[in-house]
């Protein structure tokens, strides 16, 4: 990507009225990709196809769509999140990430986990996440769409960061219901929202919904509201939940 657009940028500044024809629409492209960040401008798609051609057009209009890599709301999001999961020098055997985006997280979790499986339902951004943890064979990082498809195996640890609400009602359950079965006895569920509403519902009600939505082996360990000034000047809410360590004789299903 970068070789074809250096090369593409070479030929145009040839050209200046090309270069200033082209440079004006990656302006609009970026503008309306900006514009469709902020809610509620644009409805979300509603089936998983839609949603998948929808998150992979963002990702082919910019590198970095919600500015992961420079926003200081997401960086300190980020710290915050490794902060509490990594407290006590806490670490994962074995750590499932959903909705990993370009791997942002993922690089910065990835030192604190034995094994660690990233996944995305955009192709591009698994692209720009692998080549971010490249040369570390022990994280993966794979296109999947949930509740879909679901890794293998399971996890001491599953983060779901801004990922969740987007889905709506049932793929919301199922893959609650998924993610809560790979979760080992002891295991954590990390869930961080935005508290807006972008898709079909707030990460406000998601949060709530998720207290019901999870079997009863899992117990809200900590829950932390941060009203910091993230788009639209609202903030987030970070909730672990903690399976119970005798779950497998729990019989809860999951
Ligand atoms: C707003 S980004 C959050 C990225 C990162 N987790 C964070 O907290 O900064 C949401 C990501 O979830 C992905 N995503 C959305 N729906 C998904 C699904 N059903 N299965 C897998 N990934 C999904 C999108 O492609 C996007 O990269």
């Amino acid at each position: 990507m970068g070789t074809w657009r250096t090369s593409a940028r070479r030929l145009l500044r040839k050209s200046p009225v090309a270069y200033r024809v082209v440079r004006r629409a990656e302006a609009a492209a970026r503008a309306a990709v900006h514009a469709w960040r902020e809610p509620p401008v644009r409805a979300l798609p509603a089936s998983l196809d839609e949603q998948a051609e929808w998150q992979e057009e963002l990702y082919l209009l910019d590198d970095d769509p919600w500015n992961f890599e420079r926003s200081p709301y997401e960086q300190g999001k980020y710290q915050h999140t490794l902060d509490v999961l990594t407290a006590d020098g806490a670490r994962y055997e074995s750590a499932l990430e959903v909705g990993c985006s370009i791997g942002v997280f993922t690089e910065m979790l990835a030192p604190h986990c034995g094994e660690l499986v990233a996944v995305d339902i955009s192709a591009t951004a698994v692209e720009r996440a692998e080549a971010r943890v490249a040369g570390q064979p022990h994280v993966r990082v794979e296109r999947m769409v949930l509740p879909n498809e679901m890794p293998g195996g399971t996890f001491d640890l599953v983060v779901c960061s801004d990922v969740l609400y987007y889905l709506e009602g049932p793929s919301l359950a199922k893959t609650v219901d998924a993610i809560a079965g790979t979760i080992r006895p002891g295991g954590a569920l990390v869930v961080v929202s935005w508290l807006g509403t972008f898709g079909p519902m707030s990460g406000a009600e998601l949060h709530a919904t998720l207290r019901h939505l999870l079997p009863p082996s899992f117990r809200l360990d900590r829950s932390e509201r941060r009203d910091v000034d993230g788009p639209q000047g609202i903030g987030y809410q970070l909730d672990v939940y903690r399976r119970e360590p005798s779950a497998a004789a729990d019989g809860d299903g999951s």
